[in-house]
């Protein structure tokens, strides 16, 4: 099949098989090109298949030399439609990790249930021995109760306030108007128990009941702060909410598993173009500016230079750098900066004024996200018939 990139509502349904082998191996040769890293033996990544947590997977493997265990949810193609990116992305991993003799194996399948879990844990037993880190790294729109069959739903809504901001249609590079209305009581909740820390919790404790979880391992989870600017639709949102409730599950974490030395942190990462990221109104446009200025600074990092930075500088330096007022790793420090900030919001301020100015900072947008599905890569042929599945 001829594989074409097809946007629609910001989702990109296709993925192209060598384009995603290639967009791997360039993550692979970046870390390659690194001093290597005195870290982890064991990494279990929960959400390995794409952005943040692939990256871990390539750090840990690639710089590291520690044998990975995968867990992911990914369709895989069939004659007619694409597999989906991620499925691609770890075909693309595992044949790198074996031709590197790595030892690595995945799991795909439904984080939130108990089924995926046990699979889990009786292969890292089997197959790999306990683990000393576990990153967990899921962008989930959805939890199903199989006990129940109820469906949790993550929702990206304001709390309190109707959000009126412009947003970014990816597919045409046009800027539209978005209007959210406040979140209901029950759209809150709901998006707390899809995005929230209950799941990392259950895989911690699932790992410490099995027997897999080394002494003195350690986990993270991913957190987004971010500016002013997108504060109503994010930080104060409803996956603000979500959030703040995944950062006590880190202090719950480290109390609950203090007899096993388990340390459990947050790290705050810096907004990248992924699939999650995509979706959210405003953060689209807010990343188009960004790129472009921490670009011309030279301070750009994607997700593979962000994790580099995570083990490199936190997890497994000699002196880790310090952390934040609240105990969190701060990633997004660049991001951050008052220069950085300062620039964005000016830009920001003249599409504001203007909002018939070309914005020329969408085109990086999505360029970074046709390549985050394997398309524009350099050295592809995209008019070769290639095999979906
Ligand atoms: N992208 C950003 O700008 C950004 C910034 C800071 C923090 N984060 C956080 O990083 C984490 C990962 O986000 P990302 O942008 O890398 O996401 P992503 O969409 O690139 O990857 C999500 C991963 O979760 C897996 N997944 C989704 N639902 C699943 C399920 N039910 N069972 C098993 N696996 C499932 C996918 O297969 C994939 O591997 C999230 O917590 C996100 O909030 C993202």
């Amino acid at each position: 099949m001829i594989i074409l990139p097809k946007i629609r509502q910001n989702i990109c349904l296709t993925a192209h098989p060598d384009g995603c082998r290639e967009q791997v191996r360039e993550q692979i040769d970046y870390v390659c090109s690194q001093p290597s890293i005195k870290g982890p033996k064991r990494v279990l990544i929960i959400g390995a298949s794409n952005g943040y947590g692939l990256a871990a997977r390539i750090v840990s493997a690639f710089s590291c030399g520690a044998a990975t265990a995968g867990v992911f949810l990914e369709r895989p193609g069939t004659e007619s439609r694409t597999a989906t990116v991620g499925w691609y992305n770890n075909l693309a991993f595992e044949e790198a990790a074996e031709e590197a003799g790595l030892m690595a194996f995945s799991v795909n399948g439904d984080s939130f249930s108990d089924e995926v879990k046990d699979r889990t844990v009786q292969r890292i037993r089997g197959e790999m021995g306990p683990v000393d880190c576990v990153l967990y790294s899921i962008a989930a729109p959805r939890r199903i109760d199989v006990a129940t069959g109820q469906i949790y739903s993550s929702v990206v809504k304001p709390i309190g306030r109707t959000f009126s901001g412009m947003t970014v249609d990816i597919k045409t590079g046009e800027m539209k108007e978005v209007v959210a209305e406040p979140a209901t009581e029950e759209e809150i909740a709901e998006t707390v128990k899809v995005m929230g820390g209950e799941d990392w919790m259950d895989w911690i404790s699932a790992l410490s009941d099995g027997g897999v979880l080394a002494r003195g391992a350690v986990t993270a989870a991913l957190s987004y702060v971010g500016p002013e600017i997108t504060a109503p639709i994010y930080r104060d949102g409803t996956m603000g909410r979500a959030k703040r409730h995944l950062e006590a599950t880190a202090r719950e974490i480290n109390r609950r598993f203090a007899d096993q030395d388990l340390r459990a942190v947050i790290s705050v990462n810096k907004a990248l173009v992924t699939r999650a990221s995509a979706v959210i109104p405003t953060v689209t446009l807010y990343i188009s500016l960004l790129y472009s200025v921490m670009k011309s600074k030279g301070i750009h990092e994607g997700c593979i230079q962000q994790m580099v930075r995570l083990y490199r500088d936190y997890f497994y330096a000699a002196d880790p750098k310090p952390l934040d007022s609240d105990g969190r790793i701060r990633l997004d420090d660049w991001e951050m900066r008052d220069d950085v900030q300062r620039e964005v919001a000016a830009l920001w301020r003249q599409i504001d004024d203007d909002p018939s100015r070309p914005v020329r900072e969408i085109d990086g947008f999505r360029d970074e996200f046709l390549r985050h599905h394997g398309f524009e890569m350099p050295g592809v042929d995209y008019d070769l018939d290639v095999e979906t599945s």
